[in-house]
């Protein structure tokens, strides 16, 4: 059983990772309309992998006999005004997600919780990797970006990005 607050955290964070997989569609969805069908898929496969961590998060809980209280997921009526710029918010983003990720850890840790603690040793490398992704991605707009054939095997390169669903499996 887990304590009210480690459930409240825990439900809270099924509808930032929800968010997530929103902000990463709006994304897919400007470069899309920007005819950048490459930087459109690496945000679409994005989207997906943030569904699954919003389901591994649902699907722990449900393990534990908690209930699920799903909340509105509010669309950022974001009008971006160049390609570097999602790249940026997606930064941005990742780290409150993973400072909202390291506040459950150490709530769950506070209260000798280690079985969640442990479900979330998981989070913690892939909010590392998430990181790093953004980090590359922003690096390699930099260097090729501002250059019509750099932005365009740019744009090849992250069109090869393929789903892959998570190495955590929750029975
Ligand atoms: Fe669910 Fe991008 O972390």
């Amino acid at each position: 059983m887990l304590s009210k607050e480690i459930a409240k955290l825990l439900n809270e964070q099924v509808n930032k990772e929800l968010y997530s997989a929103y902000l990463y569609l709006g994304m897919s969805c400007y470069y899309e309309e920007e005819n950048l069908a490459g930087f459109a898929n690496w945000f679409m496969v994005q989207t997906q992998e943030e569904r699954d961590h919003a389901m591994l998060f649902l699907r722990y809980l449900q393990n534990n006999g908690e209930k699920v209280e799903l909340e509105n997921v509010l669309a950022e009526k974001v009008a971006y005004d160049g390609y570097d710029q999602p790249l940026a918010k997606t930064m941005e983003h990742e780290r409150t997600v993973t400072a909202s990720i390291n506040n459950i850890y150490a709530a769950a840790l506070a209260e000798k919780d280690f079985r969640t603690t442990q479900f979330l040793d998981w989070f913690i490398k892939e909010q590392g990797e998430e990181e790093k992704n953004a980090d590359d991605l922003i690096k390699k707009f930099k260097l090729f970006g501002n250059d019509p054939k750099g932005l365009y095997l740019l744009d090849s390169e992250l069109a090869a990005r393929v789903y892959a669903a998570p190495s955590l499996v929750l029975d």
